[in-house]
Protein backbone atom coordinates (compact mmCIF):
# COMPACT_ATOMS: atom_id res chain seq x y z
CA UNK A 1 0.00 0.00 0.00
CA UNK A 2 1.28 3.46 -0.67
CA UNK A 3 2.39 5.47 2.36
CA UNK A 4 -0.81 7.75 1.88
CA UNK A 5 -3.18 4.89 3.24
CA UNK A 6 -0.78 4.69 6.75
CA UNK A 7 -2.64 6.70 9.40
CA UNK A 8 -0.15 5.67 12.31
CA UNK A 9 3.82 5.29 12.32
CA UNK A 10 5.27 4.30 15.37
CA UNK A 11 8.74 4.53 14.90
CA UNK A 12 11.99 3.03 16.92
CA UNK A 13 9.85 3.11 20.44
CA UNK A 14 12.05 2.14 22.99
CA UNK A 15 10.56 2.62 26.70
CA UNK A 16 12.29 1.45 30.23
CA UNK A 17 10.73 0.93 33.71
CA UNK A 18 14.25 1.39 35.84
CA UNK A 19 16.24 -1.19 34.69
CA UNK A 20 13.39 -3.11 32.38
CA UNK A 21 13.74 -2.58 29.22
CA UNK A 22 10.22 -2.81 27.63
CA UNK A 23 10.35 -2.04 24.58
CA UNK A 24 13.48 -1.84 22.20
CA UNK A 25 13.58 0.15 18.74
CA UNK A 26 9.94 -1.16 18.37
CA UNK A 27 8.43 -0.22 14.78
CA UNK A 28 4.84 -0.51 14.25
CA UNK A 29 2.89 0.71 10.58
CA UNK A 30 -1.61 0.75 10.54
CA UNK A 31 -3.02 1.87 7.39
CA UNK A 32 -6.15 3.33 7.47
CA UNK A 33 -9.63 1.63 7.93
CA UNK A 34 -7.84 -1.60 8.64
CA UNK A 35 -7.94 -4.17 11.52
CA UNK A 36 -4.58 -4.62 13.00
CA UNK A 37 -3.63 -7.41 14.73
CA UNK A 38 -0.89 -7.48 17.61
CA UNK A 39 0.90 -10.53 18.86
CA UNK A 40 3.17 -11.79 21.00
CA UNK A 41 3.60 -13.97 24.19
CA UNK A 42 2.86 -12.29 28.17
CA UNK A 43 5.04 -9.81 29.19
CA UNK A 44 6.48 -9.12 25.22
CA UNK A 45 5.39 -5.14 26.12
CA UNK A 46 2.32 -5.09 23.45
CA UNK A 47 0.15 -2.85 26.58
CA UNK A 48 2.83 -0.71 26.68
CA UNK A 49 3.33 0.05 23.23
CA UNK A 50 -0.46 0.76 23.55
CA UNK A 51 0.16 3.26 26.59
CA UNK A 52 2.62 4.86 25.07
CA UNK A 53 0.85 5.69 21.86
CA UNK A 54 -2.33 6.69 23.78
CA UNK A 55 -0.53 9.43 26.04
CA UNK A 56 -0.57 6.82 29.44
CA UNK A 57 3.16 7.27 29.37
CA UNK A 58 3.87 11.03 28.14
CA UNK A 59 6.17 12.52 25.33
CA UNK A 60 9.39 12.41 26.66
CA UNK A 61 9.00 8.91 28.99
CA UNK A 62 9.94 6.95 25.60
CA UNK A 63 12.04 7.72 22.36
CA UNK A 64 11.12 7.31 19.23
CA UNK A 65 8.82 9.05 17.10
CA UNK A 66 4.47 8.11 16.50
CA UNK A 67 3.11 9.79 13.36
CA UNK A 68 -0.96 9.56 13.42
CA UNK A 69 -3.17 11.34 10.34
CA UNK A 70 0.05 13.14 8.97
CA UNK A 71 0.99 14.57 12.19
CA UNK A 72 3.74 13.91 14.71
CA UNK A 73 2.39 13.11 17.76
CA UNK A 74 3.61 14.31 21.45
CA UNK A 75 0.84 13.31 23.47
CA UNK A 76 1.07 14.12 27.44
CA UNK A 77 -2.00 12.46 28.62
CA UNK A 78 -4.52 10.13 27.52
CA UNK A 79 -7.13 13.38 27.23
CA UNK A 80 -4.60 14.51 23.85
CA UNK A 81 -4.68 11.51 22.44
CA UNK A 82 -8.10 11.42 22.87
CA UNK A 83 -8.63 14.79 20.81
CA UNK A 84 -6.99 12.91 18.27
CA UNK A 85 -9.28 10.66 18.13
CA UNK A 86 -7.41 7.87 19.33
CA UNK A 87 -9.52 5.72 21.53
CA UNK A 88 -7.89 2.93 24.08
CA UNK A 89 -9.99 0.37 25.94
CA UNK A 90 -7.75 -1.15 28.68
CA UNK A 91 -7.40 -4.99 29.36
CA UNK A 92 -9.19 -3.73 32.96
CA UNK A 93 -12.61 -2.51 31.82
CA UNK A 94 -12.50 1.18 33.48
CA UNK A 95 -16.84 1.96 33.81
CA UNK A 96 -17.68 2.96 37.24
CA UNK A 97 -20.17 0.23 38.42
CA UNK A 98 -22.29 2.30 40.12
CA UNK A 99 -23.40 4.76 37.53
CA UNK A 100 -25.84 4.29 34.54
CA UNK A 101 -24.67 3.30 31.06
CA UNK A 102 -25.75 6.63 30.17
CA UNK A 103 -23.52 8.48 32.57
CA UNK A 104 -20.79 6.29 32.15
CA UNK A 105 -20.61 7.33 28.20
CA UNK A 106 -21.11 11.01 29.13
CA UNK A 107 -18.99 10.86 32.13
CA UNK A 108 -16.44 13.69 31.44
CA UNK A 109 -17.91 14.76 28.03
CA UNK A 110 -21.76 15.70 29.84
CA UNK A 111 -24.64 16.78 27.51
CA UNK A 112 -24.98 20.05 28.90
CA UNK A 113 -27.32 22.96 28.09
CA UNK A 114 -26.62 26.21 30.19
CA UNK A 115 -24.39 24.86 32.99
CA UNK A 116 -27.15 21.93 33.86
CA UNK A 117 -26.49 18.33 32.62
CA UNK A 118 -29.58 17.63 30.30
CA UNK A 119 -30.83 14.43 31.44
CA UNK A 120 -33.31 13.85 28.31
CA UNK A 121 -30.18 14.94 25.86
CA UNK A 122 -28.31 12.27 27.68
CA UNK A 123 -30.39 9.40 27.80
CA UNK A 124 -31.30 9.86 23.93
CA UNK A 125 -27.48 10.06 22.68
CA UNK A 126 -26.46 6.96 24.89
CA UNK A 127 -29.59 5.07 23.14
CA UNK A 128 -28.55 5.80 19.63
CA UNK A 129 -24.92 4.80 20.59
CA UNK A 130 -26.16 1.46 22.30
CA UNK A 131 -28.38 0.92 18.76
CA UNK A 132 -25.10 1.22 17.20
CA UNK A 133 -23.03 -1.14 19.35
CA UNK A 134 -25.83 -3.51 18.84
CA UNK A 135 -26.91 -3.30 22.65
CA UNK A 136 -31.11 -3.12 23.47
CA UNK A 137 -30.47 -1.86 27.09
CA UNK A 138 -31.95 0.66 28.82
CA UNK A 139 -29.69 3.60 29.33
CA UNK A 140 -30.72 3.47 32.63
CA UNK A 141 -29.22 0.39 33.58
CA UNK A 142 -26.52 0.62 36.48
CA UNK A 143 -23.56 -0.73 34.59
CA UNK A 144 -22.96 -3.50 37.17
CA UNK A 145 -26.02 -5.26 36.67
CA UNK A 146 -25.01 -5.89 33.27
CA UNK A 147 -22.38 -8.90 32.04
CA UNK A 148 -18.62 -8.13 31.22
CA UNK A 149 -19.79 -8.51 27.71
CA UNK A 150 -22.56 -5.89 27.26
CA UNK A 151 -19.76 -3.52 29.31
CA UNK A 152 -17.49 -4.22 26.62
CA UNK A 153 -19.78 -2.85 24.51
CA UNK A 154 -20.36 0.29 26.62
CA UNK A 155 -17.00 1.46 26.56
CA UNK A 156 -17.01 0.86 22.42
CA UNK A 157 -20.59 2.84 22.48
CA UNK A 158 -18.66 5.22 25.03
CA UNK A 159 -15.36 5.16 21.78
CA UNK A 160 -18.14 5.90 19.48
CA UNK A 161 -19.22 9.37 21.13
CA UNK A 162 -15.91 10.63 20.99
CA UNK A 163 -15.25 10.24 17.01
CA UNK A 164 -13.37 7.69 17.04
CA UNK A 165 -10.50 7.03 14.04
CA UNK A 166 -8.35 4.42 15.53
CA UNK A 167 -10.11 1.98 18.50
CA UNK A 168 -7.37 0.14 20.48
CA UNK A 169 -8.65 -3.05 22.05
CA UNK A 170 -6.48 -4.40 24.51
CA UNK A 171 -7.55 -8.38 25.07
CA UNK A 172 -11.08 -7.11 25.00
CA UNK A 173 -12.23 -11.10 24.72
CA UNK A 174 -10.52 -12.34 26.95
CA UNK A 175 -12.92 -12.66 29.63
CA UNK A 176 -16.29 -12.87 27.49
CA UNK A 177 -18.32 -16.13 26.59
CA UNK A 178 -17.46 -17.80 22.82
CA UNK A 179 -20.96 -15.65 21.58
CA UNK A 180 -20.31 -12.17 23.17
CA UNK A 181 -16.54 -12.35 21.46
CA UNK A 182 -18.20 -13.24 18.55
CA UNK A 183 -20.15 -10.09 18.86
CA UNK A 184 -17.41 -7.94 19.70
CA UNK A 185 -15.76 -8.91 16.55
CA UNK A 186 -18.35 -8.42 14.36
CA UNK A 187 -18.85 -4.84 15.89
CA UNK A 188 -15.07 -4.33 15.00
CA UNK A 189 -16.07 -5.25 11.33
CA UNK A 190 -18.86 -3.53 11.13
CA UNK A 191 -17.26 -0.18 12.43
CA UNK A 192 -14.17 -1.09 9.57
CA UNK A 193 -16.73 -1.74 6.96
CA UNK A 194 -19.21 1.24 7.83
CA UNK A 195 -17.38 4.02 9.67
CA UNK A 196 -13.60 3.34 7.76
CA UNK A 197 -12.67 3.05 12.07
CA UNK A 198 -9.32 1.55 12.30
CA UNK A 199 -8.76 -0.86 15.33
CA UNK A 200 -5.73 -2.34 16.91
CA UNK A 201 -6.47 -5.13 18.62
CA UNK A 202 -4.76 -7.36 21.11
CA UNK A 203 -5.47 -10.90 21.43
CA UNK A 204 -3.75 -14.40 22.28
CA UNK A 205 -6.92 -16.55 20.67
CA UNK A 206 -5.04 -17.16 17.30
CA UNK A 207 -8.43 -18.36 15.59
CA UNK A 208 -9.86 -14.59 16.34
CA UNK A 209 -6.85 -13.12 14.58
CA UNK A 210 -7.09 -15.62 12.04
CA UNK A 211 -10.81 -14.84 11.33
CA UNK A 212 -10.72 -10.31 11.40
CA UNK A 213 -7.39 -9.41 11.24
CA UNK A 214 -5.78 -7.48 8.09
CA UNK A 215 -2.30 -7.28 9.10
CA UNK A 216 -0.16 -8.40 12.09
CA UNK A 217 2.55 -7.52 13.74
CA UNK A 218 4.10 -9.97 16.11
CA UNK A 219 6.32 -8.23 19.65
CA UNK A 220 8.49 -10.89 21.21
CA UNK A 221 10.41 -9.53 24.14
CA UNK A 222 9.74 -5.83 23.12
CA UNK A 223 10.96 -5.84 19.43
CA UNK A 224 9.10 -6.02 16.74
CA UNK A 225 9.96 -9.20 15.05
CA UNK A 226 7.88 -9.58 11.84
CA UNK A 227 4.67 -8.53 10.05
CA UNK A 228 2.18 -10.81 8.32
CA UNK A 229 -0.26 -9.50 5.88
CA UNK A 230 -3.61 -11.80 5.81
CA UNK A 231 -5.59 -11.70 2.70
CA UNK A 232 -8.30 -13.64 1.58
CA UNK A 233 -6.08 -15.18 -0.93
CA UNK A 234 -3.51 -16.21 1.77
CA UNK A 235 -4.86 -16.83 5.06
CA UNK A 236 -3.04 -16.88 8.15
CA UNK A 237 -0.89 -19.51 8.94
CA UNK A 238 -1.25 -19.57 12.45
CA UNK A 239 1.75 -22.16 13.17
CA UNK A 240 3.91 -19.68 11.15
CA UNK A 241 2.36 -16.96 14.02
CA UNK A 242 3.28 -19.34 17.10
CA UNK A 243 6.72 -19.54 15.70
CA UNK A 244 7.32 -16.14 15.34
CA UNK A 245 5.69 -15.13 18.97
CA UNK A 246 7.67 -17.70 21.08
CA UNK A 247 11.03 -17.85 18.56
CA UNK A 248 11.40 -21.32 18.93
CA UNK A 249 10.40 -24.30 17.14
CA UNK A 250 7.10 -25.56 17.46
CA UNK A 251 7.86 -29.34 18.84
CA UNK A 252 9.50 -27.28 21.94
CA UNK A 253 6.49 -25.52 23.09
CA UNK A 254 6.90 -26.49 26.35
CA UNK A 255 10.30 -26.76 27.23
CA UNK A 256 11.46 -29.27 30.08
CA UNK A 257 12.72 -26.89 32.99
CA UNK A 258 15.37 -28.47 34.13
CA UNK A 259 14.51 -28.36 38.21
CA UNK A 260 11.01 -29.54 37.80
CA UNK A 261 11.33 -32.12 41.28
CA UNK A 262 8.82 -30.81 43.35
CA UNK A 263 10.33 -29.97 47.04
CA UNK A 264 8.87 -29.87 50.19
CA UNK A 265 5.26 -27.93 50.78
CA UNK A 266 5.10 -24.68 50.63
CA UNK A 267 1.78 -22.63 50.36
CA UNK A 268 -1.56 -24.57 51.50
CA UNK A 269 -4.62 -23.02 51.24
CA UNK A 270 -7.65 -24.66 52.60
CA UNK A 271 -11.36 -23.76 52.94
CA UNK A 272 -11.13 -20.66 51.05
CA UNK A 273 -14.09 -18.85 49.32
CA UNK A 274 -14.22 -15.77 47.64
CA UNK A 275 -17.04 -13.34 46.74
CA UNK A 276 -17.81 -10.87 43.98
CA UNK A 277 -16.62 -7.37 45.25
CA UNK A 278 -19.97 -6.09 43.32
CA UNK A 279 -22.15 -8.84 44.53
CA UNK A 280 -21.60 -10.49 47.71
CA UNK A 281 -24.38 -13.20 47.08
CA UNK A 282 -21.91 -14.39 43.88
CA UNK A 283 -19.43 -16.73 44.80
CA UNK A 284 -16.34 -16.67 42.57
CA UNK A 285 -13.96 -19.52 44.30
CA UNK A 286 -15.52 -21.99 45.93
CA UNK A 287 -12.35 -24.68 47.31
CA UNK A 288 -14.24 -25.70 50.28
N1 LIG B 1 4.56 -0.08 35.04
C1 LIG B 1 5.54 -0.97 34.87
N2 LIG B 1 6.63 -0.99 35.66
C2 LIG B 1 7.61 -1.89 35.48
N3 LIG B 1 7.64 -2.80 34.51
C3 LIG B 1 6.58 -2.85 33.68
C4 LIG B 1 5.48 -1.96 33.81
N4 LIG B 1 4.57 -2.22 32.82
C5 LIG B 1 5.09 -3.25 32.13
N5 LIG B 1 6.30 -3.63 32.64
C6 LIG B 1 7.16 -4.69 32.12
O1 LIG B 1 7.31 -4.46 30.74
C7 LIG B 1 7.24 -5.69 30.02
C8 LIG B 1 6.10 -5.62 29.01
O2 LIG B 1 4.86 -5.63 29.69
P1 LIG B 1 3.46 -5.48 28.95
O3 LIG B 1 3.54 -4.35 28.01
O4 LIG B 1 2.42 -5.43 29.99
O5 LIG B 1 3.37 -6.85 28.15
P2 LIG B 1 2.13 -7.53 27.40
O6 LIG B 1 1.00 -6.55 27.35
O7 LIG B 1 2.66 -7.89 26.05
O8 LIG B 1 1.77 -8.75 28.18
C9 LIG B 1 7.10 -6.78 31.04
O9 LIG B 1 8.39 -7.26 31.34
C10 LIG B 1 6.50 -6.07 32.22
O10 LIG B 1 6.85 -6.71 33.42
MG1 LIG C 1 -0.97 -6.67 28.09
Amino acid sequence: MSSNDTILTMENITKTFGPVKALTDVNLSVDRGEIHAICGENGAGKSTLMNVLSGVYPYGSYSGKITFDGKECKYHTINDSEADGIVIIHQELALSPFLSIAENIFIGNEQAKGGVIDWDKTRAEAKKLLDRVGLPEDPDTKVMDIGVGKQQLVEIAKALSKDVKLLILDEPTAALNDEDSAHLLDLVRQLRDEQGVTSIIITHKLNEVAAIADNVTIIRDGSTVGVMYVTPETPLDQEELIRKMVGRPLHNLYPNHPSNTPGEEYLRVEDWTVHHPLDAERVIVDLT
